[in-house]
């Protein structure tokens, strides 16, 4: 099948892109390489630079017909989304807009948007469900949520598929350390460079971190199964930030000094995703154990 998968040059885009030419499928990438890398795209993809919220964004449909759109490309810092909240709106709101005129135009069958754990703010309840209250915390929570909304009313309008996967903190490689739940790239940086990785607020803040592969391969299932679904893409399982730095001093030898600073706007104490429904909807199974993915993540980075 023809993919076109918007994001594709980021830290999970490039992952998905992978798989899916590993899978002999046709793929176009479209990213302007704001925060993802040329050397991350794959040499066997269609890559166009060019921003999703440009005009243009319709030639290239209306010259490639993909039969799918895997649309991960966003503004995905929560302290930017504070700082430069129009920017934030116009990539995840009109940017995403924009996507779905052109799967409209296009008969694109079906849309897998990657969303967030954002858009359910402070938890009421844990683990959080796909029927938790949806109230977000930080602009980027809105703009996702918003993107989200627009999937669906194109879904009601216009017959459009979509899966909508709300991740939990993805990490792995080609990270880096300023993307949304980066705080895995974040201490890996500093702990390489001999610095102490900073903590913010006291380290019992609790995370529920998936390993990008995993992740990768609930965007390649969802193009055939489960439409028009929300499904969280998660681990079910607690990690506190203070036992993230154990876990990786146990992977590396390193006794990791730590540094402690202030917690900052926008950031939710307490994360866990449920994940029952995307494993019944999709057959998915997260594969990796925290420990699994921190090892394929410093082998990659000791290479
Ligand atoms: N990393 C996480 O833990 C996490 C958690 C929840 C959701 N997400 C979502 O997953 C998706 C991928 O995030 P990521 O962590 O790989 O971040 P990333 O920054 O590595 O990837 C985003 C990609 O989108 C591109 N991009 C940004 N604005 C664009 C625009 N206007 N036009 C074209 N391309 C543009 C960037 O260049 C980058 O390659 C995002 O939608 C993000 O909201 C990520």
């Amino acid at each position: 099948m023809k993919v076109l998968v918007t994001g594709g040059a980021g830290f999970i885009g490039s992952h998905i892109v992978d798989k899916l030419i590993n899978r002999g499928h046709e793929v176009i990438v479209i990213d302007n390489l704001s925060t993802g890398k040329m050397e991350n795209v794959n040499p066997d993809s269609v890559f166009y630079c060019l921003n999703i919220s440009s005009s243009s964004l319709h030639k290239i449909f209306a010259e490639e017909k993909p039969q799918f759109v895997i649309h991960a490309a966003a503004q995905v810092s929560v302290p930017n989304s504070f700082k430069d909240p129009i920017l934030d709106c116009t990539t995840n709101i009109i940017g995403t807009l924009n996507v779905l005129e052109c799967c409209r135009k296009y008969q694109v069958k079906k849309i897998v948007y990657s969303s967030s754990a954002a858009v359910y703010g402070e938890p009421q309840y844990l683990p959080i469900d796909e029927n938790h209250n949806v109230c977000p915390q930080s602009n980027y929570g809105v703009s996702k949520y918003t993107a989200e909304n627009y999937i669906k009313v194109y879904n009601h309008l216009y017959g459009i598929n979509y899966t909508i996967l709300r991740y939990s903190n993805v990490y792995g490689t080609r990270q880096e350390s300023k993307s949304e739940g980066g705080v895995i790239a974040v201490f890996l940086e500093r702990i390489f460079n001999n610095k102490p990785p900073v903590i913010f607020g006291t380290g019992n803040q609790i995370r529920d971190f998936i390993f990008v592969d995993d992740v990768a391969e609930a965007n390649i299932i969802a193009l055939s199964k489960g439409n028009n679904e929300v499904l969280n893409i998660s681990t079910n399982k607690s990690t506190s930030i203070n036992g993230l730095i154990e876990t990786i001093e146990t992977i590396t030898g390193v006794n990791i000094i730590t540094s402690y600073s202030r917690s900052s706007p926008g950031d939710i104490y307490i994360s866990i995703l449920g994940n029952s429904k995307s494993k019944e909807i999709l057959e998915w199974l997260p594969r990796y154990s925290l420990t699994d993915g921190l090892q394929q993540t410093l082998k990659v980075k000791e290479e």
